[in-house]
């Protein structure tokens, strides 16, 4: 059996705030369990809902010297539908209202984690062949695999994997305070290992020590070793890119799924959502407060309101999109000025824009089966889920060209009759206009293209079983190095 241990800064059900806890909560369950031991270690945040943590199973404690002071380190356990779970328990790092609270504190505790994460092993009896690291906030660990743990005999030979989810995120500040925080030696803050641009990064760290990288699209691969979108380690990117591949995200059809789905109004298949679909848009208008019409074409996003999504485009167009014969339903929070700017709207034009500014796990699932289509004009994407959860749900996405949305969306091509969504290549606000109003024309005036675009979408296949393959594939090839 080759044991693998996932390190993450979140995780569905327990912890959510973006595709990363979809990836870390789903990808596991689809491993051949003949052959591979996937657990999950994770942090014990007091804002997991009581309904898990009253089932997990108190293992035993310990204090772990780290800057300076002895701290407490509880482990506890949660074996969760087959997976088994491992959670750091610390209520001073983790009692915040979310995951993350503070920059500043936000690099302490994750440092904390990486060394707790580590130092749980031996006394769990758990000893993997390959720990996967994922983004910045457990990029210590392969660090600390090469230093503080090397010479015991237990980490000896321990592999790593990294996956980059998202490069704009890294763990930065002042080379002191991340020299302290991760109680690393001078030896470590040269520009070829942890420091960047007079700054210490404990990503870095990880992507400079891992034994193989992996970010979750093909086409990020290409693009993060470009100045554009390498966040600044565009050239590291280039030095390791014999061991750095692309594996684009899947996801969890057994809780993404138009027709078994609890928490959509109506259910539907790829047969029947020409006549059924349609259901849970009037279901959703209603609670809204929208017109009524199941002929309007509705448009949804769903989304973290920031400036990777592409939301300054979006705000350059509104006032037009508001003229077409559209809805737009709107879920998400982030940066003020975008939040505004969807309330503003929605209080101009109150039948046709809604502005839901809030995270809501139920919500989304109904956006994503009522819309027709779904908008995601991002800057950058490294892969991106809720392209994919609309697909699956027949909703067609509109995207620009980059990342994730590149690879997993077609762009419907009206002589070919394929296509699964729309899309367009510039960050360029006249662009997205353009395809917004395209998808629109096809959508009005070419019905039955359009029901094919979405039956089309519903069959393109997103599942895990595809990228789990490949995940253990490189777990196989790494071992036998
Ligand atoms: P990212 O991880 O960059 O935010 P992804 O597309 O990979 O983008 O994943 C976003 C995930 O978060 C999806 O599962 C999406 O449905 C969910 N999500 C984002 N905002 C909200 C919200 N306000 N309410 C509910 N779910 C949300
Ligand atoms: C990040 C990326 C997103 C990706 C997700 C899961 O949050 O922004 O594109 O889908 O991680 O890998």
């Amino acid at each position: 059996m080759k044991k693998i241990l996932f390190a993450a800064s979140e995780c569905v059900p327990f912890v959510k705030t973006g595709g990363l806890a979809d990836v870390v909560g789903s990808l596991p369950a689809y491993f051949n369990d003949d052959e591979f031991d996937v657990r999950v270690v994770l942090p014990k945040y007091t804002c997991i809902p009581e309904k898990f943590t009253s089932q997990m199973r108190y293992v035993t404690h310990f204090y772990m010297p780290y800057m300076g002071r002895d701290r407490y380190v509880g482990i506890m356990e949660l074996v969760h539908e087959g997976i088994h779970y491992y959670f750091v328990d610390n209520e001073d790092y983790y009692s915040g209202k979310a995951p993350y609270t503070d920059a500043y504190y936000d690099l302490e505790k994750f440092a904390f984690f990486c060394n707790a994460a580590l130092s749980i092993l031996p006394v769990v009896e758990f000893r993997p062949d390959i720990i996967h690291c994922h983004d910045w906030q457990t990029g210590l660990i392969p660090v600390y695999l090469k230093d503080r743990f090397a010479g015991s005999e237990f980490f000896r030979g321990i592999k790593t994997v990294v996956t980059i989810h998202n490069l704009k995120f890294q763990g930065i500040w002042s080379v002191d305070t991340i020299k302290a925080i991760s109680m690393l030696s001078d030896y470590y803050f040269t520009s070829d290992k942890m420091e960047a641009y007079g700054n210490g990064n404990m990503f870095k760290g990880g992507l400079v020590y891992a034994d193989r990288i992996t970010t979750v699209s093909k086409t990020y691969v290409e693009e993060i070793k470009t100045p554009e979108y390498g966040e600044g380690l565009h050239g590291l990117m280039q030095a390791r890119s014999n061991d750095l591949v692309g594996i684009v995200n899947g996801l969890d059809y057994r809780v993404y799924d138009p027709e078994n789905d609890p928490l959509i109004p109506r259910n539907y298949n790829v047969d029947n959502f020409r006549k059924l679909k349609k259901y849970n848009k009037t279901a959703l208008q209603e609670q809204l407060g929208l017109k009524v019409d199941s002929k309007i074409m509705m448009i949804g996003i769903v989304s973290r309101l920031t400036d990777q999504k592409g939301f300054d485009l979006i705000d350059a167009v509104m006032e037009q999109i508001c003229q077409d014969e559209i809805q737009l339903v709107v879920l998400g929070t982030g940066e003020e000025r975008y939040e505004k700017m969807f309330r503003y709207y929605a209080e101009k034009y109150p039948e046709k824009i809604s502005a839901n500014i809030r995270y809501n796990e139920a919500m989304s699932h109904e956006i994503y089966a009522a819309c027709d289509a779904f908008l995601m004009p991002s800057r950058f994407e490294p892969c991106g889920l809720s392209q994919l959860m609309s697909l699956r749900y027949g909703t067609v996405p509109i995207v620009r060209e980059t990342g994730g949305l590149f690879d997993t969306v077609d762009a419907y091509n009206e002589y070919e009759h394929y296509g699964t969504g729309f899309s367009f290549a510039n960050y360029n606000a006249e662009e997205l206009l353009n395809t917004i109003r395209y998808a629109e024309y096809i959508y009005y005036d070419k019905k039955r293209d359009w029901n094919r675009i979405a039956e089309f979408a519903m069959q393109a296949d997103f599942s895990w079983n595809r990228s789990a393959r490949e995940y253990e594939e490189l777990y196989r090839e790494l071992l036998e190095d």
